[in-house]
């Protein structure tokens, strides 16, 4: 049984990560995914464990969804699952350098793993995190970037007063 094994920061997730995520678990036997608590990116909005908690929220409808979090190498993380396929979005040329050199390095750590590539919709293809948070922290309408539960998480971790009109 092949395992899809989707990582990353997911600092909100977004509809460009649940699109992938939709995508994925139509064609894969059981869909995972890992929120990296080691990502190179520094001071985060949300901790681990609620990134999880709005993943799990935004994917309870696919049941063959699950999601996890990690400390560790993600090629030691995938090995823990049988036929494991990392998953990788890609938005434009732009990530395709980053993405070039992780699938090469996670190769040279678990050569018997495959890095595949999804191209995100051309709808999210400008959509990132940290789009979100800087819109959230300027009180920008998230709806068309989020789904609801994220919006409302950001509302609160944001504060509330932040998405009110003046
Ligand atoms: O959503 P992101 O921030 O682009 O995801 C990057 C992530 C977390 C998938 C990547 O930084 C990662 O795999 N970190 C775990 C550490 C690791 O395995 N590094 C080796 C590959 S370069």
């Amino acid at each position: 049984m092949c395992t899809a094994i989707y990582p990353g920061s997911f600092d909100p997730p977004t509809l460009g990560h649940l699109d992938i995520i939709r995508r994925c678990s139509a064609i894969h036997d059981k869909v995972v995914v890992c929120v990296m608590r080691n990502g190179a990116k520094g001071g985060s909005l949300f901790s681990c464990a609620e990134r999880a908690e709005l993943l799990s929220t935004i994917t309870a409808d696919l049941p063959n969804v699950q999601v996890d979090t990690y400390g560790g190498l993600l090629a030691d993380y995938a090995r823990r699952y049988p036929d494991p396929v990392i998953v990788r979005g890609l938005r434009a040329v732009t990530d395709f350098e980053y993405e070039f050199q992780m699938a090469n390095v996670n190769r040279k750590l678990a050569p018997e793993i495959e890095t595949i590539f999804m191209i995100a919709r051309d709808k999210y293809t400008f959509l990132s995190s940290s789009v979100v948070r800087e819109l959230g922290r300027y009180r920008g309408d998230l709806g068309e970037f989020v789904p609801p539960a994220v919006e409302q998480a950001l509302r609160i971790k944001l504060g509330a007063r932040k998405f009110e009109d003046e």
